[in-house]
């Protein structure tokens, strides 16, 4: 089973609340983890580098596997899962821009079937729980 989410790493707020609810979801479900591989696609390619995305996906969960790709197999895969993003009109800072996203967890089957979603906000015990749910 994946647990996959869309973000970057320059986000400031929302994918570190969704990569945090993941990890806590993820440690909630014991054994049960070995089960489940989640993973950060980023929306932001040419800042998040593998360099960049590996020590940041560490600081969630130790089993956070970080992907990246050219511009077209990022659109390709958030296309797949219908998640939006562009690039803010709204500066961090000058020259630091901000991306919209789409903020939800899905979670796919070993044969790569949906078989959930978690939208943002989600309680890690509820997502534990219904993950749970889903593995037999
Ligand atoms: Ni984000």
């Amino acid at each position: 089973h994946l647990l996959i989410y869309f973000g970057y790493t320059y986000c400031p707020d929302v994918c570190p609340t969704a990569l945090s609810d993941m990890a806590l979801a993820m440690d909630a479900l014991g054994d049960d983890a070995a089960k489940v591989r989640p993973i950060f696609i980023t929306v932001d390619p040419s800042r998040d580098t593998p360099e960049r995305l590996k020590p940041y996906v560490a600081n969630f969960h130790p089993r956070l596997v970080g992907l990246t790709g050219d511009e077209a197999a990022v659109a390709a895969a958030a296309k797949a899962y219908r998640v939006y993003y562009a690039k803010s009109n709204t500066e961090a800072a000058p020259g630091e821009y901000l991306m919209d996203h789409t903020s939800i967890i899905y979670l796919m089957g070993p044969d790569g079937r949906y078989l959930t979603h978690f939208t943002h906000g989600v309680t890690a015990e509820t997502m534990a729980k219904r993950i749970r749910e889903k593995l037999n």
